[in-house]
């Protein structure tokens, strides 16, 4: 079978490298055809390297001039071949131990539509070098273990580039002939080139100042496109409220005597922790109620106290090799979660937090791009800023979190940062810190580093009156996924033992109190299997496993549904109340899929009337919990549960079924979701925070319940409160939920509704966004063929990122049931966009190919279309690496 799945590069191959560099001076003249860089490196061999030939890195570099120690390098000196310039000799003399490497380039930023390296944007021009963009810039040893000084002094036209930034400090400008001007920067943290960035361009900024605990002042700044000012206040307090939050929590304090922010319109990410000079996908900085949600302000948020937290987990403390990239980032997703948890509600954001687990990075675990939070090889490594990196990471985090405490991980972040600051290090070096400040034995626990897949938890629970014992069995499994075959016939081991898993276990009693004194108790689950004893247990308990979601694993545990409703109820942890409502709402849609989704006998009256109790709590206690759980579990989740069961997944029925119990209980809880409605009213002027965000997303998704209603109670009830809240509400989060509601309904309204929405904001990029993305995700048919056409609207620019997220893969990962089309049209779809786009932007349509991960799940003729527009991509000429990788896997 064809594959040409691309090259692997092992982890076991790392080799220290063999040069280092001291110090790095840049300097970057940007001219309207071309930009000119010249770099002077200081080097020196590398006592611990293997020695041999000084080794750079180079991508589209047009080599002007070569120098070592002054002396212009003859040809014969060197090697410039495969992206790489290797230099052996000194014009005839071995290479001295230490010596300065001068490199003149020429570069084609406008020409640069990867986005990695040097590109433009709009009128400005920005880099991106993570993973491996510095290499587009510079002749480099372009890897993270190779860490130096950075000055960088950039020279452009006044007029149109006011702005000249760069890392650390500004410490010279001055004018230049023909109206240029420079600025000159020194970073004084030694960095990985991955870190550096330089922007250029005419901006508008917002300033601010942080005093930091010890008394220092730090300069903030936000840099925007012209006119957008009023759209960073957010970002800016975000700022503000991170680097607070880092001090309190973990000690951290900034570093830098300025810390920047500057947003950019095309980024192929969220946004990059630069030293000092973050640069971020507007997306996660502009921000105005009228212009952004509730989730878009809190997306802001997250992404902000994110970047910031790199400054410590990820640059005072690096990765040895992009292998170790779940060190920096798994770890930086926890604090950046820990910090959501704190600022606004811990049980929501770690609901959120569980969800998205389930939709993205389940599915890759189950998928052929299968592969642990640290993998062991891997063709190219933007493939791998993934899910599973990413989330996972996190969760493998808070999983050494929950075994150690509080108390013992603080002491553990402190004595990583005293083995190893200003160190580029590896995932076993974080463990050894939490391990040796805790004193608990965390050896067994790195297989989670090293393992791919979700585990499964099964549990058998039995009480004995007499005895007042319950006692609890845990057996743990882990079957092999595409990864673990793969690294078989690479002949390398598995380490395939039990992992040590943090079971968080409550038992909650007949009058819904804790058993446990200490009401949730963590059992360390080490062996395969394993017997837990728990004595004074004073009547049938229902056991609450897993509390906070302690573990990421598919928990088998036959509960019935009176045990689930009463955990539903009772139970004190507030993600297994969610939880217990997730299963059971689960276990009643696979009824219904298995029916086809036709009819509602497979709905019973437990669950409407649990579902009427949600409901009224919400109103009574917390809004935001209740609207979590009031969102049924996704398509793609019930996609999971059907492959895990051995069943080809149905995306029709899943869709049927899930619509079919969204109308039977707007059918049946009408008066209530009326009343909630009613009671949910806004009483107080729009923030993007405090208990009026619980409130709005608890009313917008009862009015989404609402128009499941019949078509005589929507026309004359609904449809007129979904008109006025598309064209009256202040705030985007209203406007963008009932314009979401109003793209699945087949209504002249919805053409209105959609037009002047589009003439309103045609002039805001990311809110022309949403536009493209509702009517992306709309369940109506004939959506293919709106996307198809909505590509070719001048909305719509495929060099864009945020477009083809907003259109192209909002369709074809959250609308599964138009991307997996029983006639192929989805699949022929993402096929041409691919195809067209991997020429430009091969990271982003690598992203877009994921889409086909489940392929091999869903029935026979699907997976025919699947496999023919797959083959196509493959055979594309001159396919990129990057999606060579994934259709490659894909089709393994
Ligand atoms: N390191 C960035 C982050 O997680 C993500 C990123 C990776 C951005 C690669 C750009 C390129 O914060
Ligand atoms: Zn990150």
């Amino acid at each position: 079978m064809r594959t040409d799945t691309p090259q692997s590069i092992y982890l076991k191959d790392y080799t220290p490298p063999a040069w280092l560099v001291d110090t790095v001076d840049l300097h970057v003249a940007i001219h309207d055809t071309h930009a000119e860089v010249r770099a002077t490196l200081a080097c020196r061999r590398n006592p611990a390297g293997p020695g041999g030939a000084l080794v750079l890195d180079g991508e589209e570099l047009a080599l002007q001039e070569l120098a070592i120690d002054g002396a212009a390098l003859a040809p014969f000196c060197y090697a410039l071949a495969d992206d790489r310039l290797a230099i052996a000799s000194a014009n005839g003399a071995p290479l001295p131990e230490r010596l300065t490497l001068a490199t003149r380039v020429r570069i084609a930023p406008d020409a640069n539509t990867q986005l990695s390296g040097l590109y433009r944007s709009k009128d400005g021009y920005f880099t991106q070098c993570e993973a491996q963009g510095f290499r587009r810039i510079t002749f480099y040893p372009d890897r993270p273990d190779v860490m130096a000084r950075f000055t960088c002094t950039i020279e452009a036209a006044r007029e149109r580039f006011p702005q000249l930034l760069s890392n650390g400090n500004l410490v010279a400008t001055g004018d230049a002939t023909d109206g240029r001007h420079w600025a000159r920067w020194e970073d004084p943290y030694a960095k990985p080139c991955y870190l550096f960035a330089l922007v250029a361009a005419k901006l508008d900024v917002l300033e601010d100042r942080f005093a930091t605990r010890s008394g220092r002042t730090v300069r903030l700044a936000v840099y925007v496109e012209p006119g957008k000012l009023d759209q960073c206040g957010h970002a800016m307090a975000a700022l503000k409220k991170s680097m607070a939050w880092d001090e309190r929590r973990f000690g951290l304090e900034m570093d830098l005597d300025h810390y920047m922010i500057v947003a950019v319109g095309d980024f192929n990410m969220g946004a990059m922790e630069n030293k000092g000079l973050n640069i971020f996908n507007t997306k996660y900085v502009l921000a105005r109620p009228d212009t952004a949600t509730d989730a878009d302000f809190q997306g802001i948020d997250r992404v902000v106290a994110h970047e910031y937290f790199h400054n410590w987990t990820g640059n005072r403390v690096t990765c040895r090799d992009w292998f170790q990239l779940s060190l920096k980032e798994g770890l930086t997703v926890f604090r950046d979660q820990e910090f959501g948890a704190d600022v606004h509600s811990r049980a929501v954001t770690r609901i959120q937090e569980v969800r998205a687990l389930r939709v993205a990075q389940f599915p890759e675990d189950a998928g052929p791009m299968a592969h642990p939070i640290r993998p062991a090889s891997y063709a190219e490594i933007n493939n791998f800023y993934t899910a599973t990196v990413y989330q996972k990471g996190a969760e493998v985090v808070r999983m050494i979190h929950t075994l150690i405490g509080e108390a013992a991980f603080r002491r553990g972040m402190d004595l990583y940062f005293a083995r190893h600051d200003g160190q580029a290090v590896t995932c076993e070096d974080f463990v050894a810190a939490m391990q040796d400040a805790s004193g608990v034995d965390l050896a067994q626990f790195r297989r989670w580093y090293a393992r791919a897949g979700t585990p499964h938890l099964k549990a058998e629970g039995r009480y004995d009156a007499q005895a007042r014992r319950y006692t609890l069995t845990l057996t743990q499994s882990l079957a092999p996924t595409a990864y673990e075959k793969r690294l078989q016939e690479a002949g390398l081991a598995i380490d395939d033992g039990p992992l040590h898993i943090p079971v968080a276990l409550g038992l909650v009693l007949p009058d819904g109190s804790d058993a446990l004194p200490e009401k949730t108790r963590v059992l360390p689950l080490t062996q395969q299997s394993q017997t837990f004893v728990f004595d004074g247990i004073p009547a049938a308990p229902v056991a609450s496993l897993l509390r906070g979601f302690s573990a990421p694993v598919h928990l088998d545990f036959a509960q019935g549904d009176e045990e689930l409703a009463h955990l539903m109820a009772w139970d004190s942890d507030p993600v297994n109340r969610w939880e217990a409502g997730q299963r059971l709402a689960t276990r009643i849609l696979l009824a219904g899929i298995a029916a086809g989704g036709e009819g509602t006998d497979w709905i019973p009256d437990t669950f409407v009337a649990a579902v009427a109790r949600v409901l009224d709590d919400g109103l009574r206690h917390d809004a935001a919990l209740a609207a979590e759980a009031l969102i049924l579990p996704a398509e793609q989740v019930l996609a999971e549960e059907m492959a895990g069961a051995g069943k080809a997944i149905d995306p029709e029925a899943i869709h049927r079924a899930r619509i079919a119990l969204r109308r039977h209980l707007a059918a049946r809880l009408r008066d209530r979701f009326e009343a909630a409605w009613a009671a949910l009213a806004p009483t107080e002027p729009y923030s993007p925070d405090g208990p009026q965000v619980g409130r709005r997303a608890l009313r917008n998704l009862v009015l989404g319940y609402l128009a499941e209603s019949d078509a005589e109670y929507l026309n004359a009830s609904v449809m007129p409160r979904l008109t006025a809240q598309c064209s009256g509400a202040g705030n985007m989060t209203d406007v963008i939920a009932a314009l979401g509601t109003l793209a699945n309904l087949d209504a002249p309204e919805r053409t209105a509704a959609l037009d002047a929405f589009h003439s309103r904001w045609q002039g805001e990029a990311l809110v022309v966004d949403k536009w493209l993305q509702v009517q992306a995700t709309s369940r109506l048919p004939g959506t293919a063929a709106r996307v198809r056409e909505l590509m070719r609207h001048a909305a719509f620019d495929i060099r864009n990122p945020n477009k083809v997220y907003a259109l192209v893969r909002a369709f074809c990962a959250a609308n599964p049931r138009h991307f997996h089309a029983a006639d192929g049209e989805g699949y022929r779809l993402a096929a041409d966009v691919i195809t067209e786009l991997q020429a430009m932007n091969p990271q982003v349509a690598a992203r877009i190919a994921r889409s086909f991960d489940r392929w091999r799940q869903v029935d026979a003729a699907r997976q025919a279309h699947a496999r023919a527009a797959l083959e196509r991509i493959r055979d594309c000429a001159g396919l990129a690496r990057d999606v060579a990788e994934v259709v490659g896997k894909a089709l393994e």
